[in-house]
């Protein structure tokens, strides 16, 4: 019985860990939809190191404006200007 409870805990402790927040409030004013982008990118790693997601290594305006804008210009969608991301 007590294992199973063990097990329970550690399990809710994982899930805490593996699912961010459906929309992640990021620094000046920026809304990031990650769930909505999970689900239309389908591929963690275009953000993320690994399919397993998590914080990412030095996150900030030079990430945020060659990847996030970088793909918004490439694929002629999502914002590319400066007040589209910044509220
Ligand atoms: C378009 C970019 C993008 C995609 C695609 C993406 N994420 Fe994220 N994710 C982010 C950003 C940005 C953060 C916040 C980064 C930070 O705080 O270091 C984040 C945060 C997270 C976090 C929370 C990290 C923490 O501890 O606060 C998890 C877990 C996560 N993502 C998992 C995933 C998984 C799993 C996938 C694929 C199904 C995925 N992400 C796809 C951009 C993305
Ligand atoms: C690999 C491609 C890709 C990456 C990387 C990416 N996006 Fe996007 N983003 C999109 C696409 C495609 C859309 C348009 C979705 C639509 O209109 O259906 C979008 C839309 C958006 C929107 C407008 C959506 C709304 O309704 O509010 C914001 C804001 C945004 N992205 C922020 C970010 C931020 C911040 C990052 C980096 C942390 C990021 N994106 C990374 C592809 C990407
Ligand atoms: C695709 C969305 C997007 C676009 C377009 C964009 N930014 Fe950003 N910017 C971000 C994100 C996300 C961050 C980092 C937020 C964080 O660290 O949490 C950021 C960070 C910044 C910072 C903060 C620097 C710091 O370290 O405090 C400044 C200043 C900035 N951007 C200015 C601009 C200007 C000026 C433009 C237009 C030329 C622009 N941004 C266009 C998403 C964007």
């Amino acid at each position: 019985m007590k294992k199973t409870i063990i097990a329970l805990f550690a399990l809710a402790a994982f899930a805490g860990t593996a699912f961010a927040a459906d929309v992640i409030e990021l620094k000046k004013g920026v809304t990031f939809k990650h769930k909505a982008h999970q689900e239309s990118l389908k591929d963690c790693t275009k953000c993320h190191a690994t399919n397993a997601g998590g914080k990412i290594e030095g996150f900030g305006k030079d990430f945020a404006h060659k990847t996030c804008k970088g793909c918004h210009s490439d694929g002629k969608k999502g914002p590319t200007s400066c007040k589209e991301c910044h509220k």
